[in-house]
């Protein structure tokens, strides 16, 4: 039987946001930051947004807003994503986020919004209190995504169920105003890999985040060298030498973390690692895991703590961002207002 499934057949193209709240760790790195920068490096044309317009979803404050936008556009440079390759911009300076976001709440459904479940993690018991715009934020993604017809989105463990929502409304678009051809492709959600999730390095079962109490239980992209040795050598681990293989790993949390670090870090599979240090205790693994933290991480927040004061070059590297996106953004929104019927003076 012939597939005669339509195919997306426009070009390849990798959109990402990082939210401007609160500071920035190991684990953002990892995660997100570094992975960016990589595939930018794979020669794709790549799309990265502060997106401060979804900052807006929870209490916030508007002159923290605009240093936190700024500092996210250092640590995206700083992590290696060069603004003359892919676009570094803020969400709100491209409105067609905005604009396309209005025509995806008309397109989603109440019902695929209540199920989400960052929307109940976050507006908590009192979910009659929360913003109308924290209820919708999956829709403004969804928005950040198809205003590039972006096929491809690195995203955390945690983006996943918006990433599908992302996908439904697409398809759904595409019913409705495209007669089931392809206008909004499908975008591929790009996860996993080393790295993807970083625990606290007090307790390997909990994610790290930046608003565990403890400042020990993460390493921050402006921590110094002497710092990042100093969390490292402080990290729990456990009595045992490390397993030869991976599986060794399984019900030692602890041990799984930081021997993930390691590989993410020096670029190696989690066997590579063990491969050199299997057998080994804490006592000779955590001095040389010190070593590729300061190395790789400790170079990139040095280069973040620079570029971060720095607010000349942010500034510049923002504006010609948002143009080149917005170059993008503004046929596929003129397109989407013919299809949705918008009056335009003929
Ligand atoms: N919701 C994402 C997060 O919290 C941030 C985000 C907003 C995003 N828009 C996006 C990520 C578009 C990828 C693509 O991590």
């Amino acid at each position: 039987m012939t597939d005669t499934t339509p195919r997306y057949t426009g070009p390849e193209r990798v959109l990402s946001g990082v939210q401007p709240t609160g500071r920035l760790h190991l684990g953002n790195y990892l995660g997100a930051l570094k992975k960016f920068a990589a595939l930018q490096d794979q020669g794709r044309e790549c799309l990265y947004c502060v997106v401060n317009m979804h900052a807006m979803t929870m209490p916030h404050d508007p002159k923290e807003l605009v240093a936190t936008t700024r500092s996210i556009a250092a640590a995206y440079m700083a992590a290696g994503v060069d603004p003359n390759k892919s676009a570094i911009f803020a969400q709100s300076s491209v409105p067609e986020h905005a604009e396309l976001a209005w025509v995806l709440n008309c397109v989603g459904r109440m019902g695929w919004l209540e199920r989400m479940t960052q929307f109940k993690d976050k507006a908590g018991k009192d979910a009659e209190r929360a913003s109308v715009g924290l209820f919708t934020y999956p829709v403004l993604m969804a928005a950040d995504i198809l205003i590039y017809k972006a096929t491809h989105v690195p995203v955390g463990d945690d983006q996943k169920q918006h990433l599908e929502l992302a996908r439904d409304i697409a398809a759904r678009f595409n019913r409705d105003f495209y007669k089931d051809e392809i206008f909004f492709p499908q975008p591929d959600p790009l996860i996993e890999g080393p790295g993807a999730r970083v625990m606290s390095l007090k307790d390997g079962t909990k994610k790290m985040s930046k608003s565990d109490p403890s400042d020990l239980s993460r390493l921050n992209l402006e921590d110094d060298a002497d710092t990042i040795a100093k969390k490292i050598k402080k990290a729990k681990s456990d009595a045992d030498v490390l397993p030869e293989t991976a599986e060794g790993l399984n019900d030692r949390p602890e041990a799984r973390n930081l021997v993930g670090i390691y590989a993410a870090l020096n670029n190696q599979s989690v066997d590579e690692v063990l491969a050199e240090f299997g057998g080994q205790g804490f006592g000779v693994f955590k001095p040389k895991l010190a070593d590729v933290a300061v190395e790789f991480f400790g170079d990139v927040s040095a280069r973040y703590r620079e570029l971060r004061d720095d607010q000349g070059t942010i500034d510049a590297v923002l504006k010609q961002g948002a143009e080149k996106a917005r170059e993008i953004a503004t046929p596929v929104m003129d397109e989407v207002r013919d299809l949705v019927g918008y009056w335009r003076a003929s």
